[in-house]
């Protein structure tokens, strides 16, 4: 059995369905109770409390092991949830970091990432590592100006980065899950070719087969916007990430061709599986 954590999300949805569909036997975790495809057995438990995941891992060969903000809240421990993976008997854990443990190592968000990756490889457990630039779905929080106003807001219009499809992050995560040749292995995952938001809204609106209006946000009307779903100091970072992206976030790294015999999607595939989003 593999116990998905982050099930009902962007990368864990479609993670959950490809082990289902490939005869796994998958617990899929999230806090709220969700709809699992056919045969997936669903465990509500928060990972910001690890001894909550006992009924989860029971009997689990594996973990995908997907943190949200939640790493970061008081009392929090995700430390922890390795070392309750090993004591419930898993002998694998695929964890999805960041990117910006290795480009950007130093912020609070990434420092507690990188001890967490210091903890997964200090166990006795088989691991692999993936370290995804920003995703595609981020594109989600323009949902309701394009829905409202048809209008996408956004900062640094024409700066870009390789974003990566969360589905092609779920396929690496899948082949991690099941493949022993992966064990040890730390990826990079970018999607196939810098994009830049103004042209992230065009591929938006092809897909919808309608003009979409671009307004430029300044940074601090960015910030503001973003501080209602991340913490400030994430906020910040993200944001100079945005503005000013590295040579090392601006490359296109090779790990999902080499990992999946196949090349990245761009963004216009996931814009075109996410029309109804923006409607
Ligand atoms: N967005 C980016 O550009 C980017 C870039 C690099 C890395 N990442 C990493 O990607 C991850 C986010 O992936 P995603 O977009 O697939 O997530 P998502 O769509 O936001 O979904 C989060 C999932 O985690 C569950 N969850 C949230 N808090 C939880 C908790 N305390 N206990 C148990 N389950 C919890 C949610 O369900 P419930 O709410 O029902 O619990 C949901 O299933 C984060 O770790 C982030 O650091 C993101």
């Amino acid at each position: 059995m593999i116990v998905v954590t982050g099930a009902t999300g962007n990368v864990g949805r479609p993670l959950t369905r490809a082990l289902a569909e490939a005869g796994q036997q998958v617990t899929a975790v999230s806090r709220h109770a969700a709809a699992v495809p056919d045969g997936v057995r669903h465990v509500a438990a928060d990972l910001a409390e690890p001894a909550g995941l006992e009924p989860a891992l029971a009997g689990a060969k594996a973990l995908f092991l997907l943190l949200s903000g939640d790493l970061h809240a008081a009392g929090a421990s995700p430390a922890d949830i390795i070392g309750q993976a090993e004591a419930s008997g898993v002998r694998r854990v695929v964890l999805l970091s960041t990117q910006g443990v290795a480009t950007r190592p130093f912020g609070a968000t990434r420092i507690a990432m990188r001890v967490l990756e210091d903890v997964l490889r200090g166990s006795g457990l088989e691991w692999a590592i993936l370290r995804p630039g920003g995703f595609a779905s981020n594109a989600l929080w323009w949902a309701e100006s394009i829905r409202a106003q048809r209008v996408v807001a956004a900062p640094f219009g024409d700066v870009g980065v390789p974003i990566i499809d969360p589905a092609d992050i779920a396929e690496v995560a899948a082949a991690c899950l099941l493949e022993d040749r992966h064990t040890g292995g730390v990826y990079e995952l970018t999607g196939p070719e810098v994009i830049t938001p103004r042209q992230q809204a065009q591929a938006i609106a092809d897909a919808l087969g309608e003009p979409l209006r671009f307004h430029d946000l300044t940074r601090d009307e960015a910030k503001a916007a973003m501080a209602h779903s991340m913490p400030a100091e994430l906020a910040e970072d993200t944001l100079t990430i945005l503005g000013s992206p590295s040579p090392a976030e601006l490359r296109v790294s090779p790990d999902v061709q080499q990992i999946l015999g196949r090349a990245p999607r761009p963004f216009a595939d996931w814009a075109a599986r996410n029309t109804a989003a923006f409607r």
